[in-house]
């Protein structure tokens, strides 16, 4: 079973392979084309860095949401159960945080690649806002769930619904019809991520993987660089090495929305 989970419980330690290179963006070397054949099939998986240039905040970096919570407190089924308003009120931070973003270069570097690709492209992505949907990406999975909507805590059969409500204490939660509270359709720690069977035929069949501004510390995502076949060219994007940098066979240092738009010529 794939729950999600931290680096932490599984102590890897990772190095740079012989076989690895950075190419250093901003002024050092030119942003780098990533030439793509008309075989080519691309699986992409972008983190909360992909959303930084919007002006959302990451997990991990500094001054980052898990600075200024616990994941404890606000992110696994034991918070829901121990203090459903405090995960309520972090969620709908979230929201209004999200509401005022817009997508940036990057987002819709990704949503033309896509048109260019058609059915050989899929975008996974870990994070929660719309950001991607809203630059024009279709063919996407929100791995992590969705910040935009919500569903029936005790899952009594109504399918999750798009919801946009801000619940800031015990008595604003709304109820579903069965009488159970309303929960954000979040995949919290602990809890099984979406489609990992679709995700894993798709990346069974990709030639190309890019990954974009994740740390890789949280798994199953951080392992899906190592489920791609030898062959599979992979790629991160993003300012500094992830934690599972071995793993790929190039790594360009940059900021998304500088480095995507040239790096896939969708400028
Ligand atoms: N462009 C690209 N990458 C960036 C940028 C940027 N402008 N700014 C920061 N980054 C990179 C950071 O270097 C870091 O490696 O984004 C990464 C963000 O890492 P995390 O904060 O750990 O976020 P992420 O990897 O998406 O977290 C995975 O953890 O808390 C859970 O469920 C949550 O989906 C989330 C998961």
């Amino acid at each position: 079973m794939l729950y999600l989970s931290h680096i932490a419980s599984l102590g890897a330690i990772f190095q740079l392979p012989a076989t690895g290179y950075a190419l250093l963006y901003n002024g050092v070397m030119a942003v780098p084309t990533l030439p793509l054949s008309p075989t080519d099939r691309v699986f992409v998986l972008t983190g909360a860095g992909v959303s930084a240039e919007s002006g959302l905040k990451t997990f991990r970096d500094q001054g980052g949401l898990w600075e200024g919570y616990r994941v404890e407190d606000v992110a696994t089924p034991e918070a829901w159960d121990e203090d459903a308003a405090r995960v309520w009120r972090f969620y709908s931070q979230r929201r209004r945080d999200a509401g005022q973003a817009e997508p940036n270069a990057a987002h819709r570097a990704l949503a033309g690649l896509e048109q260019r690709l058609g059915d050989r492209f899929l975008l996974c992505t870990q994070n929660v806002d719309d950001l991607h949907e809203r630059a024009g990406s279709q063919r996407l999975i929100h791995m992590h769930g969705e910040l935009f909507v919500s569903r029936c805590e005790d899952n009594c059969g109504r399918p999750p619904f798009p919801d946009r409500s801000l619940y800031e204490s015990e008595e604003a939660i709304a109820r579903c019809a069965c009488g159970a509270r309303i929960r954000p359709h979040i995949v919290w720690f602990g809890e099984m991520p979406l489609e990992m069977e679709r995700i894993q035929r798709e990346i069974d069949r990709s030639t190309v993987m890019l990954v974009v501004g994740t740390s890789g510390a949280v798994y199953p995502a951080a392992n899906f660089v190592r489920w791609a076949g030898p062959r599979v060219r992979k790629v991160y994007i993003g300012p500094e090495e992830p934690m599972n940098a071995a793993a790929f066979t190039q790594i360009v240092l940059g900021n998304a929305g500088e480095v995507l738009p040239g790096l896939l010529q969708v400028v």
